[in-house]
């Protein structure tokens, strides 16, 4: 035999020589959810280890995630009910949980880099990403509230803006919004293709977000759809994206690695809250290492060509990372 792929793997250091893909804490997103109040740490039941914090809360996790290098953050909030209506109006009030906590978290660590959240749900009586009429979501008139909300959170300090909505032709709207109010600074990382999918279970119980009624398999993408996601892809690249997200990520690493090869964008894939439910569940049963398994996953995602995973694994990962 002249070829022996073995050779290659014969030790540690010879592994390590040659290994393809690495993560590093600098590629890592973290989300979390925030609630009003002070000193509050509510464990999410199907998420373990996640929490909604109060505004106080999240600036101490940040901290420590700072020091950790981790420097990322994607934010949401989590509200009473009694504060969402039909056109989610809460989300541009000044004094709101999360413009507050955007400003706030800002004003204690300038570096961080926050990625805000641009969608109705969390703030929708209706639980959908987009205005409801009857039995409709209604696109266009969507648009101009989304806009208001980038510009809203990008004067609140937000480095990045995150359109979680799958409207069509929202990217290009609030690329203007920003532009006209000054922001051009201000990024903009498209959900591009974003899947309807059953592992968003969990961040739906975690903001009290799921849709009232019907779902969203009108706007979110339908899961047996491949090439569709170019469509999707092209669109946001066209109207001024800065990064494309894949999302979710594990049942989608064909849909990433696509995007990798199509567009010269840095893409990112959300490694969502069902996905982390799952091994959580199944590590606390002792049926797998779920230390071992996140660190694969997260690998796997990045091999089929993520540049930025968003994952509630983050700070486990930049902790294990560190030692
Ligand atoms: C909605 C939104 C969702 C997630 C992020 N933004 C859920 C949904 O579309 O209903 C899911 C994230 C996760 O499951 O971790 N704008």
């Amino acid at each position: 035999m002249r070829r022996r792929p073995r050779r290659n793997r014969k030790n540690k250091f010879t592994r390590e020589l040659i290994r393809e893909t690495q993560i590093e804490v600098s590629d890592l997103i973290y989300p979390m959810f925030l609630i009003d109040g002070e000193g509050q740490r509510e464990e999410i039941g199907s998420m373990p280890g996640q929490f909604r914090l109060s505004i106080d809360q999240a600036c101490e996790e940040i901290g420590s995630c700072l020091n950790l290098g981790l420097n990322t953050f994607a934010l949401f909030p989590a509200l009473q009910d009694n504060l969402k209506n039909r056109l989610a109006t809460e989300s541009l009030n000044p004094e709101g949980l999360y413009l507050r906590g955007i400003r706030e978290i800002k004003k204690s660590f300038p570096d961080a880099i926050l990625l805000t959240d641009v969608a109705m749900d969390p703030y929708s009586s209706d639980g959908h990403d987009g205005v409801v009429e009857g039995d409709k979501i209604l696109n266009d008139p969507t648009l101009e509230i989304l806009g208001q909300m980038a510009v809203a959170q990008a004067s609140a300090g937000a480095d990045i803006i995150g359109p979680s909505d799958m409207m069509d032709g929202r990217v290009g709207v609030i690329r203007d919004a920003l532009d006209e109010n000054d922001h051009q600074e201000v990024s903009i990382m498209s959900y591009a293709v974003k899947y309807a999918s059953h592992f968003y279970g969990p961040f739906r119980e975690a903001l009290d977000s799921a849709p009232k009624s019907g779902d969203k398999k009108t706007y979110q993408m339908d899961y047996r759809n491949r090439s569709e996601a170019l469509i999707e892809a092209e669109l946001d690249y066209n109207e001024g994206a800065d990064f494309l997200m894949v999302k979710p990520a594990l049942s989608y690493l064909d849909i990433i690695s696509d995007l990798k090869s199509e567009f010269p964008l840095p893409i990112a894939a959300y490694n969502v809250s069902g996905e982390y439910a799952m091994i959580k569940a199944a590590a606390k049963n002792g049926w797998i290492n779920g230390e071992e398994v996140a660190l694969e996953v997260l690998t796997s995602i990045k091999r089929a060509g993520a540049d930025i995973i968003l994952t509630y694994f983050a700070k486990e990962i930049a902790k294990q990372l560190k030692t």
